[in-house]
Parts: structure tokens; sequence; C-alpha cells
């Protein structure tokens, strides 16, 4: 099938209902099948055609058709986005308009309401937290998993952070804690949310001494009413933790660092309280 017109292409795009997945990846199946079978085809054509549905769902693109409450802050933070995403329309090869590149399953997640931009990082708000926490770190974390599931009341649904590998501009100390306070004000706004979570290497408490600059990351949260817990090792073949330091490289080589993971809990009742603003 590799006679799809781009409008027909983006129809299956935006069917009401089922996506395959609960992640920000998920499409609908259908517009999966089909890009698989004019990619199997022509991979050129499948290309050509994910760049005309990115145009096209930033030409249809409104507020409005989300499920979420925006304050007016993410009026702005969206605004951001549909600049970036229309100057990468111009700018990128057609090599970037892959279903297999991340940064752009990313970009079509912004576009179909999938992710949120709230600063530093974009929250999915589908998802919930895994109940595999309470087997990872002992007995004295399943203790601290039960009483922050408590306080949460319930595992979802809760906002999920990612970081976008193309729009860093707010991942330093001060663009978090405008982060902080965008989602608490999301959560404020969408009382169904339970609160925020993410997971990965750069909340690791072993960067006190490996990474200095980044430990504010899970400081901060921690001292503002986060739980943070182990999730386990990470993928030492792709780790983000080894894609810009050439320090946290050289420890592992000589077997001084291996990056963890582990899971932030931040409820939404201790976060709305903004607890960094009296630090
Ligand atoms: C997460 C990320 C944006 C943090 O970037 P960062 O704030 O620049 O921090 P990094 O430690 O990665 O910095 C890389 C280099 O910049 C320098 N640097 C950055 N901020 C610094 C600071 N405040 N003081 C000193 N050096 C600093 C360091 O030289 C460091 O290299 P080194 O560790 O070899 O000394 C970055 O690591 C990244 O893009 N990773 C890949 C994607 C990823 O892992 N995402 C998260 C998935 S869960």
């Amino acid at each position: 099938m590799t006679d799809i017109s781009p409008q027909s292409y983006y129809q299956l795009a935006i069917v009401s209902g089922a996506v395959s997945g609960h992640g920000y990846a998920a499409l609908p199946p259908e517009l999966l099948a089909t890009e698989q079978s004019v990619a199997r085809q022509n991979p050129a054509a499948a290309l050509t055609l994910n760049r005309s549905l990115c145009r096209n769902l930033l030409k249809e693109f409104t507020l409005a058709d989300a499920c979420w409450v925006f304050p007016e802050k993410f009026h702005f933070l969206y605004e951001q986005q549909l600049q970036r995403i229309e100057n990468l329309l111009t700018d990128k090869p057609d090599s970037y308009f892959s279903f297999d590149n991340d940064p752009f399953r990313k970009d079509l997640a912004i576009l179909c309401h999938r992710l949120i931009p709230c600063g530093a990082e974009f929250a999915t708000p589908f998802s919930g937290i895994s109940r595999s926490l309470i087997f990872k770190g002992g007995l004295r974390q399943a203790a601290k998993f039960i009483q922050v599931i408590a306080r949460c009341r319930g595992i979802k649904p809760f906002l999920e952070l990612h970081m976008h590998p193309h729009y860093t501009t707010a991942f330093n100390p001060e663009g978090w804690i405008e982060t902080y306070e965008n989602l608490a004000d999301l959560l404020a706004a969408n009382p169904s949310l339970l609160g925020f979570q993410s997971t990965s290497w750069f909340l690791d408490p072993a960067l006190v001494e490996v990474s200095p600059h980044l430990s504010y990351l899970r400081e901060v949260p921690e001292r503002c009413g986060a739980t943070i817990l182990y999730a386990g090792e990470d993928d030492c073949d792709y780790s983000g933790a080894f894609a810009t330091s050439q320090t946290r490289r050289d420890l592992y080589t000589s077997g001084h660092y291996k990056p963890r993971l582990f899971t932030r809990i931040w409820p939404r009742k201790l976060l709305i309280q903004r607890i960094w603003q009296k630090l």
C-alpha cells in the first residue's frame, strides 16, 4: 500500500479510540500497520508520509482537543514546542521522520496530546506506578513504597516525565524549579492526577560523588516530599549516563561507577505545597 494519500494517512492518526500501548509513543494500530507496509515497499515514501503527517498534525493542533485543564503558563510552553516542531519540518532530513526515531515519536506525542511540555521534561498523563518496585529494594523499600502509595491514594493515573534530547534548554537547577512549579500548577488544575513519577540514572545517590553538579536532581525532590526508590540496574550498552560525560564513561571503565535506575514518586498533595520555595 504505497499509494495512500497524506490526507488519508493523517485520518488514520486521528481516529478516536484505542491506540497500541499506554506510553507516549502509542499510535493507532492501523497507522502503524500502514506505515510498515509502505516502508517495506518504499522506505523513502514512508518518511515523506510521516513528514506530511507531522505537518498536518501541527496545522490542526489545538489545546481544546486535550482532556486536561492547562494553566496559563502551558500556553507558552506549547507555543515553544509548536515553533520548534515547525522549524524541524524545514530543517531536518527525511531520516528524522522515522517511527523508529524516538525524538520524532516524542514530537508526534506532543501533537497527539500524549506528551505535555512541562519545562525541563515532558509528561505523559496515562501512566501508573510499577508494583514491582515493592520487591526491588528489600523490606525498607517495600515499607516506603506502601507508605507513598497510601499517600498518593493509588497507583494511577500519574504524570510520567520524559526527556526530549533535542530540547534541554531548561535542564538546569533553575529550569527544574520552574518545572516543579509548572507540574504543581498542572496537578492543581487536574485533581484526578495522583502525582508525577519518573525513572532515571540521574536520580542515583552515587552522583553526589560521580557528577556532583547533577545531585540537585535528587536532592531537591527528596527534601520537598518525593520518595525515591531503587528500580534496578541500567542497561550499560544504552544508558543515557554515558551520552555526554567522559567522566562517567571513565569511571565505568575503571569499575568505579555503574549506572543504576531510581524512580521518583511525588504525591500531588506534597508537590502542590511547593516546599522548594521555602528552602
Ligand atoms: C541528562 C543530561 C541533559 C544532563 O546534562 P548536563 O546537565 O550537561 O550534565 P552532564 O553530567 O551530562 O554533563 C556533561 C558534561 O558537561 C559538563 N558539565 C555540565 N554541567 C556542569 C556543571 N554544572 N559543573 C561542571 N561541569 C558541568 C561536564 O564537563 C560534563 O562532563 P564530565 O562529566 O565528563 O565532566 C545529559 O546527561 C544527557 O543529555 N544525557 C542523555 C539523555 C539522558 O540520559 N536522558 C535521561 C534519560 S532517563
